[in-house]
């Protein structure tokens, strides 16, 4: 079934108190001395999409961990939990702990698509994620977008990260080559206020646009799939004086730098797809930066949640200026 959201996506955080998003955060950081404010801050406003979603959902669904240690921590406190469930769904959502079987549920991938689905269409904005792995690493704050602030991410895909910068006041440009995507996104979306989606190559739309922004981002996106050498001057075009880039994506294989191409078997096509990516080091992608005339280029990796392997190159400078 596809569920077509027409309303504007609301942030989660704002269904809780502010008193109280401190208390459960609170909680949650006594608990665990390693989750900082900032990610406390992101996890409590995250949780309640979630028990939103599961007051709606006819199938079981699957919070990330971090989501899952701020429910533990706001059930716990049992009568303002009670409370909150019967004034905003009018009845109890229980959390029920266990594994839900592969076979009927999907695997972890399929469960989190559904989650994220059933967020979105409860009418809640996912938070912006910068690496593969759902409520981990840092958020928008890596824009340092100020208020009301115009952002343009290249690659959006099904623009889940785009629509939590519109809900958050900004005007959210996404431009993406897969007319397939962007029918998804629109799908999704709908008239969300600020949004708007471009069906364009990123080279070609940052050369067409007469439009100067704030930030422009990526993440796991065009930047990744296009020839640095072209795509760092075309976003220096676009980008205010003084203005963010900022992008992630997979941390290159040591010794496999530069253009690489990977074959990509189509189950309905008979010639594999041919993907290009541009792979660097970090030390090698601020040489880039600073080649291309940008400042203060950082290129960290992400670290992966425990029990994962790969981490998450994420790149940030600023245009000059300003
Ligand atoms: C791996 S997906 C990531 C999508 C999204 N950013 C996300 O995090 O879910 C890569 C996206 O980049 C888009 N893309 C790749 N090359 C592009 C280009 N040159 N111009 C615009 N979009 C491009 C693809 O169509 C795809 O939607």
């Amino acid at each position: 079934m596809t569920i077509v959201e027409e309303r504007p996506a609301i942030d989660a955080g704002t269904l809780v108190s502010a008193e109280l998003r401190e208390t459960i955060a609170a909680d949650v950081r006594a608990k665990y001395d390693h989750i900082p404010e900032d990610l406390a801050y992101r996890g409590v406003g995250q949780m309640p999409a979630f028990v939103a979603a599961s007051a709606t959902s006819e199938k079981p669904l699957s919070p990330s961990p971090l989501v899952d240690d701020f429910w533990h921590a706001f059930v716990l406190r049992t009568k303002a939990y009670a409370d909150f469930c019967q004034e905003t769904f009018g009845k109890f959502v229980h959390h029920q702990p266990g594994f839900l079987d592969r076979e009927e549920h999907g695997g972890g991938k399929g469960l989190r698509a559904r989650t994220v689905d059933a967020i979105q269409a409860a009418g809640y904005a996912v938070d912006l994620y910068w690496t593969q792995y759902p409520d981990h690493g840092p958020g928008a704050e890596v824009l340092g977008a100020a208020e009301k602030a115009s952002v343009l991410e290249l690659g959006c895909g099904t623009g889940g990260n785009l629509a939590h910068l519109a809900t958050l006041g900004h005007r959210a440009v996404g431009v993406d080559i897969s007319p397939v995507q962007l029918d998804a996104a629109r799908e999704r979306w709908g008239d969300l206020p600020g949004l708007e989606l471009h069906q364009r190559g990123a080279l070609d739309f940052t050369s067409e646009t007469a439009e100067r922004f704030d930030a422009v981002y990526s993440v796991f996106g065009a930047i990744w799939f296009t020839d640095p050498d072209q795509m760092l001057p075309a976003i220096r075009q676009v980008l205010r004086p003084g203005g963010v880039l900022a992008f992630s994506q997979r941390p290159a294989v040591e010794g496999c730098y530069g253009c690489q191409a990977s074959y990509i078997n189509q189950a309905d096509a008979p010639n594999p797809l041919v993907v290009r990516r541009w792979d660097y080091t970090p030390d090698m992608w601020t040489d880039r930066l600073k080649q291309h005339g940008f400042r203060y280029a950082l290129a960290n990796e992400v670290t992966p949640p425990d029990g994962w392997k790969t981490g998450t190159l994420l790149v940030r400078a600023l245009a000059p200026g300003a």
